[in-house]
């Protein structure tokens, strides 16, 4: 077992950086997440070795862990910030300001002048308030304007929530730029969990007609994040699938009508495929009962303590039961959290088998649950705490990778 959380000064801000549930106390009880630092690694290798022309640009939502944050900058990446509690996070885990960028489209003031306080001076924008308000609290700062792409294929889309078309994004440079800001990089989101390495060449196609709309060539192409990993029982490309994707997709599309040849510093932000597989989310039983003819598990962990994700049955994750045999009959349930409210059902419709026998105490686990759940649970609906961290190896006894 691991030691729980490392220790830190005050954040800059003044804001809780990270999911407060974390102490130096060794967590053994229901529910938590252990994470394997080793297998985040691993995964970050894999993915600049997959894709090694980009900039690898973590979206530190996926995790915000310290340890998390330490150990992806001693290894070279960038992160992409959604928040002033996201930016103290990586002040404290000692990453530099320009390998800091602003990924969030919706900011207020207060978030932009913190941001330029520290340093930072890349942002993404994709509306024209948005990119007066970086004119004004952050002029001189390097823009990339997020398209609108469409992400079928992904299992969590942002369905028309961020991004312009190419036209649009074409006239926010060009915006920015009259405004005294530079008109850096086009960027899109091809959704989270994205199945369809066909998204990125989409979006790289629009960003190649918001190029030659603009009529002069950005430096900087940002792909997003998307890169799937195992979740359900189904397949999903692999990374080299996707980078293939965007490999094909930039040379075909690298002659622009009107601007001639462009070959932009690329910037990858995978949150996910670095952090799902290095996490096992560990809950507990409570209750198994029928109702209507179905068998119901309740479990000590839903909704609200970190599975987020379970809403609409987005997600759905590999289940293991480690007090059972793999060959232990199994049978089809209706997984639900411990609160008190209507919508903390894991999942109705899923096909989720689990043991015959199952009962109060037995430990469930859900794998490849490093990303989105942590800093997903509620500081104390019904009175249950976030969900606390366990990182393994102890930070005290991990020596930091670098490289
Ligand atoms: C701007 C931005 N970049 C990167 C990511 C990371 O995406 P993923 O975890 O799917 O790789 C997200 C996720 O929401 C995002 O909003």
């Amino acid at each position: 077992m691991g030691a729980v959380g490392a220790q830190r000064a005050a954040p800059p801000h003044g804001r809780v950086a990270e999911p407060p549930a974390d102490s130096d106390d060794r967590v053994t009880a229901t529910p938590r997440l252990e994470l394997d630092l080793p297998a985040v690694a691993r995964a970050f290798r894999a993915f600049r070795e997959a894709l090694p022309e980009a900039e690898v640009a973590y979206a530190v939502k996926a995790n915000p862990h310290p340890e998390v944050l330490a150990l992806l900058a001693g290894l070279g990446a960038s992160v992409d910030l959604a928040s002033v509690g996201e930016l103290d996070a990586c002040l404290l885990a000692g990453i530099a300001p320009a390998r800091m960028s602003w990924g969030n489209p919706v900011k207020k003031p207060a978030d932009v002048r913190a941001a330029v306080a520290a340093g930072v001076t890349r942002f993404t924008t994709d509306a024209t308030d948005d990119v007066d308000l970086l004119a004004r609290l952050a002029p001189g700062a390097a823009v990339t304007v997020r398209l609108g792409v469409d992400d079928d294929g992904s299992a969590t889309p942002f369905a028309g929530k961020f991004g312009v078309t190419p036209d649009g994004a074409a006239a926010l440079l060009a915006r920015a730029r009259a405004a005294g800001l530079h008109p850096h990089g086009l960027g899109f989101h091809p959704g989270s969990q994205q199945t369809d390495p066909d998204a990125w060449r989409r979006g790289i196609a629009a960003a190649t007609r918001a190029v030659e709309r603009f009529g002069a060539p950005v430096a900087e192409l940002n792909v997003g994040g998307g890169f799937p990993t195992r979740h359900g029982a189904g397949p999903v490309p692999d990374l080299t699938a996707c980078a293939d994707a965007i490999r094909g997709a930039l040379a075909a599309h690298a002659a622009v009508p009107g601007v001639g040849t462009w070959r932009p510093h690329l910037v990858a932000e995978p949150g996910r495929v670095l952090v799902a597989d290095a996490g096992v989310l560990v809950a507990e039983v409570v209750l198994v009962t029928e109702r209507a003819g179905r068998r119901w598990v309740y479990l000590d962990v839903g909704r609200y303590q970190g599975l987020a994700e379970t809403e609409g049955e987005m997600i759905v994750y590999r289940l293991r039961t480690p007090g059972h045999p793999p060959g232990a009959a199994r049978g089809p349930v209706v997984l639900a959290g411990p609160t008190c409210d209507g919508d903390d059902v894991l999942y109705r419709h899923a096909d989720v088998r689990l043991p015959l026998d199952l009962a109060p105490g037995d430990v469930v686990e859900f794998l490849g649950a490093g990303a989105y759940t942590a800093s997903y649970a509620s500081v104390g609906f019904n009175g249950l705490p976030p969900l606390p961290t366990v990182i393994h190896p102890a930070p005290d006894h991990a020596p930091r990778e670098t490289g």
